[in-house]
């Protein structure tokens, strides 16, 4: 073989015939608005005993585990008592931070795809932290709190519905925490807008709009390790939406989705998939491995989701064309609206007065509306980094719930629920746009559910 390693070429068949069990799943699990009976009582609002230390558990260390390596050691109250990830370059190099740290005593595991079950048995794991590929984190998650632990999972929570419900059904069996960690849910920006919409400043909510616009064509050259070693993959599998989370969760929390609005139903369409292939072409020989894939995702994915109140969020995913990166990060109601990327607000009463042109100078409104969470936390989080701080607060934000016996932020019925656009997105683009049904993972919960209370508090 030349100009590849025969290793890159497997590991790419093998995970190419896994990845066509996805898709066929995807497609045939998403259209059944399935309900599965309950195996306990609903976790939502769940309050588990207060912890005086939370001992953490890390799965997979690589691009962005490492990071979290990082801020659990830099959390009171927090300590990391063991690793575990079978690529021996990343397990070294998380050995060697958490010595600088001066943690000396956690426990590391390599050996092979199913040693975290090692790290599981463990008795000083309380959370475990799961930051794999993704057909990874239903298994592990689920095995987590099978273990007795709280699961808490990189995006999206899951790939399929059948997945979703499982991890619901676990959650409620074992009355534990299973959150999908989006981070994007503690920017400055997304938190400042729900502290915006709590108060009311936009009026009724009406439409939203998010996405994950990012250009990330030149991870197709990560082969043997890191994100698009795997990531790649799905890009000719699944033609959809296959990372909806980020600009989904926050505009979900603005909306009080599972607390008194759900989402109801979804259409998707996607553009041609032409930018792999052609980026393959310039970047690669043409006998190199990445020349050998049929690109199949569209480069630009666009769904609209009805929530059951009748209030519509469009979604869009493309990580190929060129453009500037963007959230869209968009919030509509009957007094204005505000917009990210960049940032930009518009109200009828309450701002300029004149609606027809944004107001870009946002430091007046981060002045009166940064988050009380950000108040107090934001300096702290934007030293410690990832992502402009918000990696680091929603990891301060999980251990300070867990310590002072508060409910997390985000729960499994939200990650399920975010997570859910990638089946269903898939299976809407296959079938000419036909909506596909949310299914209910609250099972009716959420007509009750109180909305996220992080305003004021802290
Ligand atoms: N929230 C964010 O901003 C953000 C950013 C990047 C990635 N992510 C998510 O993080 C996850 C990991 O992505 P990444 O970019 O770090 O990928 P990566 O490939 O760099 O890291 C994944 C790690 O998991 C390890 N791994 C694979 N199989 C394993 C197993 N069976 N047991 C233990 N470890 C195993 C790999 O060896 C690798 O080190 C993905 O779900 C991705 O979507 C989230």
């Amino acid at each position: 073989m030349s100009g590849f390693n025969r290793r890159s070429f497997l590991k790419a068949s093998m995970a190419t015939a896994a990845l066509g069990a996805l898709a066929s799943c995807a497609q045939a699990g998403s259209n059944t608005g399935m309900t599965t009976k309950p195996k306990g009582k609903s976790v939502m609002g769940l309050v588990v005993p207060k912890m005086n230390e939370v001992r953490v558990g890390l799965i997979g260390v690589g691009e962005r585990g490492t990071g979290y390596v990082d801020h659990f050691n830099k959390i009171e109250g927090a300590r990391i008592t063991a690793i575990c990830d079978p690529d021996s370059l990343v397990l070294d190099r998380a050995r060697k931070k958490m010595a600088d740290y001066g943690n000396t005593t956690a426990a590391y595991y390599g050996n092979g795809d199913y040693a975290y079950r090692e790290l599981l048995n463990r008795q000083d794991v309380d959370i475990v932290v799961i930051s794999t590929p993704w057909k990874w984190h239903h298994p592990m998650a689920k095995e987590a709190m099978l273990a007795g632990k709280h699961a808490f999972v990189e995006v999206p929570m899951a790939l399929t519905l059948e997945e979703m419900w499982d991890l619901v059904d676990t959650a409620e069996a074992t009355q534990l925490n299973c959150m999908m960690m989006e981070n994007v849910n503690y920017g400055r920006d997304e938190l400042m807008v729900l502290n915006m919409v709590r108060q009311g400043l936009f009026g009724d909510l009406l439409h939203a709009e998010a996405a994950y616009i990012h250009e990330l064509r030149w991870q197709m050259k990560e082969l043997d390790r890191k994100t698009g070693s795997w990531r790649t993959l799905y890009h000719t599998q699944l033609n959809g939406n296959m990372y909806p989370t980020h600009g989904l969760g926050p505009v979900a929390q603005y909306m009080n989705i599972n607390r008194g609005d759900r989402f109801d139903y979804l259409s998707s369409v996607s553009s041609p998939a032409l930018g792999r292939a052609a980026y393959a072409k310039r970047e690669f020989p043409a006998d190199h491995p990445r020349n050998q894939l049929k690109y199949i995702h569209g480069d630009i994915n666009t769904s609209v989701i009805k929530t059951v109140k009748g209030r519509t969020i469009m979604i869009q995913h493309d990580t190929t064309t060129p453009r500037p990166y963007s959230r869209h990060n968009l919030i509509q109601g009957t007094n204005g609206v505000f917009a990210g990327f960049p940032n930009r607000i518009a109200l009828e009463n309450g701002g300029s007065g004149n609606f027809h042109e944004w107001d870009t100078n946002m430091e007046p409104w981060y002045d009166k509306y940064d988050h009380p969470l950000w108040v107090r936390m934001g300096k702290e989080a934007e030293r410690n980094g990832g992502h402009g701080g918000m990696d680091f607060l929603m990891c301060w934000r999980m251990i300070y719930c867990l310590r002072n016996g508060e409910a997390l932020d985000q729960d499994v019925y939200d990650g399920a629920a975010w997570s859910a656009v990638l089946p269903l997105s898939v299976a809407s683009v296959s079938d000419r746009s036909n909506s596909k049904d949310f299914p209910d993972f609250t099972r009716g919960a959420w007509q009750n559910g109180t909305p996220l209370g992080i305003v004021g508090k802290s």
